[in-house]
């Protein structure tokens, strides 16, 4: 038993044991192994089509999948995306699909709806992380900048209190400015202990974050490095050809 303290400690967040998804009949995501240890900040870099959304759609249930998934060593594999989101895995998807009718506020009131009590604390907490969002709390989503759009689809996900965060390239179609701030904000909530799975096409923004990263390529991951581990992007842009 006294082994138990030292094992739970090791006992990564999230542990995926040979998952895979197909299209039809073609696999997308080949059986592959991943993990985010307590406290990490994750990247998953690769080449347009190379299966990075079907690997987080596979881990969140979004996409019929087979293999095993453990949250915290529990056996989370048989859980829908819902009951996932309850235990705080949450996914940012590409397109940000807010509801571009409803404001700023119903936006955020939908995502903290497995915690409707706490609304209002954790719209505070979203509007420390972006202030902009207080100033905007009125206006429909759909009206708001690319930037502002992705303030609130990162804010909506924190209304769930995440322990671990999936983003599907949150700076796409961003200036770089504002990417930078967008993905500064994740540094922020990885620092409040927040788990985080970052796909991003900005490598060398992504890897700054990162503590470490998996290179996925033909729907596998084909290597997992960690950053300080990278000399140069040379080492990884040989994973890029194929
Ligand atoms: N709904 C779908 N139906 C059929 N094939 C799909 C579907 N979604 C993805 N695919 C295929 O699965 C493969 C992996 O796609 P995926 O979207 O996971 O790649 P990605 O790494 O996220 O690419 P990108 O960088 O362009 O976003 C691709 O060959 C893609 O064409
Ligand atoms: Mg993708």
């Amino acid at each position: 038993m006294s082994g138990d303290a030292v094992s739970a400690k090791d006992t990564p967040l999230l542990e995926a044991r040979d998952i895979s998804a197909s299209y039809g009949h073609v696999q997308a995501l080949k059986p592959t192994s991943m993990h985010i240890s307590e406290g990490e900040l994750v990247t998953i870099l690769g080449p347009n089509g190379a299966g990075k959304t079907t690997l987080m759609r596979a881990l969140t249930r979004l996409t019929v999948r087979k293999g095993a998934v453990f949250f915290r060593g529990e056996d989370v594999s048989g859980l829908s995306t819902h009951k996932l989101a309850q235990r705080g895995i949450v996914m940012v998807q590409e397109g940000r699909g807010l509801f571009p009718l409803m404001s700023v506020r119903e936006n955020l009131v939908i995502g903290g709806y497995l915690h409707a009590g706490e609304s209002d604390k954790q719209m505070e907490s979203v509007f420390e992380l972006f202030p902009r969002l207080r100033e905007r709390l009125g206006q429909i989503a759909g009206s708001l900048s690319g930037g502002e759009q992705q303030m609130l689809a990162i804010g909506r996900a924190l209304m769930a209190k995440p322990k671990l965060l999936m983003l599907d390239e949150p700076s796409l179609g961003l200036a770089p400015r504002v990417a930078s701030e967008i993905l500064g904000t994740l540094s922020e909530l990885n620092r409040r202990g927040i788990g985080i799975l970052l796909v991003e096409q900005k490598a060398p923004l992504a890897l700054k974050l990162a503590q470490r990263v998996y290179v996925i390529s033909l729907g596998t991951i084909v290597a997992e490095l960690k950053t300080d581990e990278i000399k140069s992007h040379h080492d990884l842009a040989r994973y890029y050809l194929h």
